[in-house]
């Protein structure tokens, strides 16, 4: 690897999992509760968006009362670590909690949406949400009614940023994935575009992943512990 080297981390629910917030397909998982056809994708809004708004307005409340975790931490020193050695950390994270910007992350990519924002699907506004949004909520900027919606991807909707992604991993010089479990696409993907052109691959998870046959190098145990110890080895 480069003496200043470009890495692109994925993370995903479990890097959240030890500041509280719920992964989806543990044991205990938010998809062990919750029907994601119902709630997490426009069929299910369309059919209930009381549901859907009273599933996510519950999430941004245990976002607000959840703080950073020594994961989140300790990829924020590294990118730190990186930007002041000509290096670079790109962060793309499936989670749409704010616990990475809050830990001091600043190159970070939402692909799944953020939590801490709405939309309206009218006219397209993107603001910050800190309240609760109902069928009622009106949009600050069209002032229509009736189309405010959280800032989040729902399954059948088109992650963000993946043009912005594709080029940071084809600069990459090492690809990270963290506590996530490799079964949602385009996400679960990244690994084998990243080997496929030569980017050694490592997984820091509580378990191995879907595909963790596609990494170089596997570490396994709470995101909070191993993912300190592996930022402080590979760019002290
Ligand atoms: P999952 O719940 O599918 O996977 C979480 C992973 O984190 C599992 O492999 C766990 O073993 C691991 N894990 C749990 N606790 C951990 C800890 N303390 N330290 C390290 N790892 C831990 O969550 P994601 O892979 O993030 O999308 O799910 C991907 C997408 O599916 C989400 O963005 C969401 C979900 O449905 C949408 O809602 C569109």
């Amino acid at each position: 690897m480069s003496a200043a080297p470009h890495i692109v981390v994925l993370t995903g629910a479990g890097v959240s999992a030890e500041s509280g917030l719920s992964t989806f397909r543990d044991k205990t998982g938010v998809w062990t509760k919750y029907d994601w056809r119902e709630v997490a994708t426009p069929e299910g809004f369309a059919a209930n968006p009381a549901l859907v708004h009273s599933f996510y307005n519950q999430r941004r409340h245990d976002v607000v009362e959840a703080q950073p975790n020594a994961a989140h931490k300790a990829l924020s020193a590294l990118e730190a670590r990186l930007e002041a050695s000509g290096g670079r950390l790109t962060l793309v994270t499936q989670n749409v909690d704010d616990l990475h910007e809050r830990a001091g992350s600043r190159r970070l990519i939402h692909m799944h949406g953020e939590i801490m924002k709405s939309r309206c699907a009218i006219c397209g506004d993107v603001k910050p949400c800190t309240e609760d949004i109902s069928t009622e909520s009106l949009c600050v900027s069209c002032k229509a009614p009736g189309g405010m919606r959280p800032h989040v991807v729902w399954f059948g909707e088109m992650p963000l940023y993946l043009d912005e992604i594709a080029e940071a991993i084809a600069r990459a010089d090492l690809f990270v994935s963290i506590g996530t479990s490799g079964n949602v696409y385009p996400a679960a993907g990244f690994v084998a575009e990243a080997s496929s052109i030569g980017i050694p691959c490592t997984e820091l998870n509580l378990e191995p992943s879907e595909n963790a046959y596609a990494f170089s190098d596997r570490r396994y145990g709470p995101a909070g512990e191993i993912v300190p110890r592996w930022a402080e080895e590979i760019f002290p």
